[in-house]
């Protein structure tokens, strides 16, 4: 998702905006832009494609000096990626960079703008025209009035010719950040914002900043004064680098033990006294999207397996829109990596519409579904850079389990020998993963294979079948090859027709009691020329190839180790292809837009 970033210091701001677009890279982005307050005017430079085209260009510059600026990286929602759509826009004194949709702009253009001249087709320079035309003599006052028009969501940077020592910052929905030291920086999330900084604000939806070099005042959108908190900084800031892996990617792969450990360790005993002791419900949902979306599917399963109450599992684009049947009594868990997902944000809110009590499980610490959430557990994987996720994903699976038991516990729906054995099982889980990961050289060589072929299957049954999903979408989102994730049984009632000699087939063989018939199955593909690759623990297979998993420590958590092939696998198959695995093209690591 679009990035934004912003420097009022001591020093030439430039270097430090690019370095900043470059930590915000991994959101997703096609084209990326700053703008410097020189002494005598705001200069703009911006490019489509890489921040190495911004950064050439920049440095071509000799006008680009100042010590107060604002950057961006863009994810194009209205208007195609290139120069003229590129933040920052400019309208009079005032230049700024948005993060999010201005929904009503073509309404806002009409009424008050009728004869502006537009240099883009993006929604955002509607925002900045619009300030330009309020403004007299007075930045705050000409924002506010602005800001009060604009529908969606809107995290912005602003910066005016008439005020250089300020940094106008407005939130709606998009996060942003401030970071005050002795400089001041601007940004979308902690990772850019300067290690020099010793205080951290998280803008809450309907303020306004004035961002100077040594303080930050806050304003609601009637320019009252705000008394403001400063926030913890995570110690994860220091986690975002390599550590000496190709990538992000698969660095995040190997830290997945870790990840688990940390999660199931805050939860098993409930150390943290966040599970909340909430009445035995008629009906749980669990809402999220993608991977979120996947790890909610292995959820469902532990869930009432353990507690006997019924468990629908939803994308969030369809449950904000569906008219959900939430109330009082079907509590929503709202699963997201990033905490800043739309559609999962709209989701959380929809709920509590109808009353739901709402759950958040949340990576980034005080992301806005944390924040919005009646409850929240924590994921504790660390910040996760690569786009496609993996250790965020595995420690979802690790805070569901434990919710699965501590419901099953206060509900009292299975015996405390049971409950006790999977605790037992849970706090060895991650030594399961670690000896997962002894897989990858033979997950390389089957990649290989597979880096050649456009298109491949993935099938499984009960959670073997939420493993194919998930696996299915860490290949197609790192390598670009056209994957179709299918519940086993279902494949003979028309998908099957598109297998043919030599088409790949994943086949996850869970330890759920169904590995007779996922046999059946891969003798049905087989039978039409599929290569059939198993994906099981201990169970013998007639495959092509069998990879034999490492077990889980309990049946119900086999999702935990059976993945960790499966993303070595997509991982591999991607690097063959020399596609960017860390920021895979179209993706953003948020989308915060819906
Ligand atoms: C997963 O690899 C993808 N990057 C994507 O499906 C992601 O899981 C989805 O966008 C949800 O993101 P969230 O967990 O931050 O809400």
């Amino acid at each position: 998702m679009c990035g934004i970033i912003g420097f009022n210091g001591s020093v030439n701001a430039a270097p430090f905006l690019i370095d900043g677009l470059k930590k915000l890279e991994y959101r997703g982005y096609d084209s990326a832009g700053i703008a410097v307050y020189n002494g005598n005017k705001t200069v703009t430079e911006k490019r489509k494609g890489r921040i190495s085209n911004l950064a050439s260009a920049v440095k071509r510059r000799d006008d680009m000096c100042g010590n107060l600026g604002i950057g961006h990286t863009r994810w194009a929602t209205h208007g195609e990626a290139n120069d003229s759509n590129a933040h920052p826009h400019k309208s009079g004194k005032f230049t700024l960079v948005h993060n999010g949709i201005i929904e009503n702009h073509t309404l806002l253009k009409e009424k008050y703008l009728p004869l502006c001249t537009f240099t883009s087709e993006t929604d955002t320079e509607t925002v900045v025209h619009l300030i330009n035309r309020h403004y007299s003599d007075n930045c705050l006052e000409a924002i506010a009035r602005t800001a009060k028009l604009l529908e969606g969501s809107f995290a912005l940077a602003i910066i005016c010719e008439d005020e250089p020592e300020t940094i106008f910052c407005v939130k709606k929905s998009s996060p942003l950040l401030i970071g005050i030291g002795n400089e001041a920086t601007v940004a979308s999330d902690i990772s850019a914002i300067s290690c020099k900084a010793e205080k951290l604000y998280r803008m809450d939806d309907g303020e306004i900043a004035a961002v100077t070099k040594t303080q930050a005042v806050f304003y609601d959108f009637d320019l009252n004064i705000k008394e403001k908190a400063t926030s913890q900084f995570s110690a994860e800031r220091s986690e975002s680098e390599k550590n000496g892996y190709e990538h992000y990617m698969l660095k995040e792969i190997f830290e997945q033990p870790e990840a688990v450990r940390k999660t199931v360790e805050a939860y098993l005993g409930n150390k943290e006294n966040t599970l909340p002791l909430i009445n035995k419900p008629e009906r749980i949902f669990i809402v999220a999207c993608g991977s979120a979306y996947h790890a909610g599917l292995v959820g469902r399963i532990c869930i009432e397996k353990l507690t006997k109450i019924p468990v629908t599992v939803e994308t969030a684009s369809e449950f904000r829109y569906s008219d959900p049947l939430t109330n009082a009594s079907t509590p929503v868990i709202v699963i997201s990596q990033s905490g800043e997902t739309a559609d999962s944000l709209a989701a959380i809110r929809k709920a509590k519409e109808n009353g739901a009590t709402t759950f958040g499980i949340v990576n980034v610490p005080e992301s806005s579904i944390a924040l919005e959430s009646d409850y929240v557990m924590y994921t504790k994987a660390g910040t996760e850079i690569a786009v496609a996720t993996t250790k965020a994903y595995s420690a979802q699976l690790a805070a569901l389990y434990a919710l699965a038991i501590h419901f099953a516990q206060i509900w009292g729906t299975e015996d405390n020998t049971v409950l006790n054995n999977l605790k037992d099982a849970l706090g060895k889980l991650h030594i399961k993963i670690r000896e997962a990961l002894g897989c990858e050289e033979q997950m390389r060589e089957i990649a290989q294979q597979l880096a050649t072929v456009q298109n491949a299957y993935f099938i499984g049954r009960g959670i073997g079948y939420a493993l194919a999903a998930e696996a299915s979408l860490k290949l197609k989102e790192i390598s670009y090859i056209h994957c179709e994730a299918y519940a086993a049984g279902e494949l003979k009632h028309g998908t099957i027709s598109l297998i043919e000699q030599g088409t790949k087939v994943f086949a996850v063989c869970s330890p759920n009691g169904l590995e007779a018939k996922m046999q059946s199955n891969i003798d049905e593909v087989s039978a039409r020329g599929a290569q059939v690759i198993a994906i099981t623990d201990s169970h013998k297979t007639k495959a092509d190839i069998t990879v034999h998993t490492v077990s889980a420590t309990h049946p119900l958590f086999c999702a935990s180790t059976q993945i960790v092939p499966l993303q070595l696998l997509a991982y591999h198959t991607a690097k063959f292809r020399g596609c960017d695995i860390d920021k895979p093209r179209n993706l953003a690591k948020s989308v915060t837009v819906e």
